[in-house]
């Protein structure tokens, strides 16, 4: 199995930012040309360290060691999935054990629109500093997350915020997810726990998680797996970036697969931009490069898109 580095080289965010208008330059063209011919990049991230993210798995998994009646107190039926704590069972569907997952919404006042999907987040008080570090994750994702989407404004010739500004107030998420252990699981077999898919999002950010098992698929490379933190976060493209750009951006499809029997369980973080539910989504541009948009859906609200448009593998995290 070919490895990640030889699919994709890394970027560092802080290049978008530099005095260097070279630097500056070559990070939106690395980042639209990667996401237009993989549906992913690789970044660094000098602020978010491998501490900050070992913190967060372990908090994470603190709080998923609660009793299921203490885990409930946080569920927010309301929210469709977007905030508190939700227990997700099997699916044969997508063919995964067990998953629970903690969702945190942006600190902004979400507006009017989006109140309902987007409650209160009523944080845990039974793990030591579990807000204040989710907290600071989600500020690190979320500054990540921005850069990029700045990025892939400009490489696709629109202003810089058109991205940014469908997603502020309250639309993106920072997920703890929790993989129960696989107990049927047969020793020496590899099991895909979640299968290919694409997310139903703008743009998602991957940690490699507490233990291997994330997967992306690479055009020329075939699957291969994120094992390193300290490589950085990897950036997959979505439905909806794939949408508003009229096709230019293709989707990252991933799995998770737990080779070898592995039947521990396993704690990740992932972060997904998310336009607001109001935001009416349609593509911003008909060609690029001389190539027309091959795009044909009508255009709607995020949340008609999310819920009422049938995706073949719609999973968002
Ligand atoms: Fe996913």
């Amino acid at each position: 199995m070919r490895s990640l580095n030889q699919a994709l080289s890394s970027l560092c965010l802080e290049d978008f930012a530099s005095q260097s208008n070279t630097k500056r330059t070559c990070f939106i063209d690395h980042l639209g040309n990667s996401l237009e011919k993989f549906g992913f990049v690789k970044i660094k991230v000098p602020s978010l360290k491998t501490k900050h993210l070992k913190k967060g798995y372990k908090i994470a998994r603190l709080f998923f060691n609660l009793s299921h009646e203490r885990k409930m107190n946080y569920y927010r039926a309301e929210s469709m999935g977007l905030t508190g704590y939700l227990k997700v069972p099997n699916n044969q569907d997508y063919n995964f054990v067990d998953l629970e997952m903690w969702m945190t919404k942006s600190d902004q006042p979400p507006v009017a629109a989006s109140l309902k999907m987007y409650p209160n987040n009523g944080w845990p008080q039974e793990v030591l500093e579990f807000q204040t570090h989710t907290k600071l994750l989600y500020r690190l994702f979320e500054n990540c997350a921005k850069v990029c989407l700045k990025a892939c404004a400009f490489y696709l010739g629109l202003k810089e915020n058109v991205f940014t500004d469908k997603v502020k107030q309250g639309g993106s998420i920072l997920r703890y997810l929790h993989y129960l252990p696989s107990l049927t699981a047969d020793k020496h077999k590899d099991k895909i726990i979640l299968d290919e898919h694409e997310d139903v999002t703008l743009i998602s950010l991957f940690t490699a998680g507490s233990t291997p098992g994330l997967e992306i698929k690479i055009d020329g490379f075939g699957w291969l797996p994120i094992s390193h933190d300290k490589d950085g976060v990897i950036l997959a493209g979505a439905d909806m970036l794939k949408f508003l750009s009229g096709g230019v951006f293709k989707g990252g499809a991933h799995r998770v697969c737990f080779r070898n029997g592995a039947v521990q369980d396993r704690v990740t973080i992932i972060y997904s931009s998310l336009p607001r539910p109001e935001v009416v989504l349609e593509p911003l541009i008909s060609s690029f490069k001389g190539k027309s948009s091959q795009i044909f859906i009508p255009s709607m609200s995020t949340a008609d898109y999310m819920y009422k448009v049938p995706h073949p593998r719609k999973v968002s995290s």
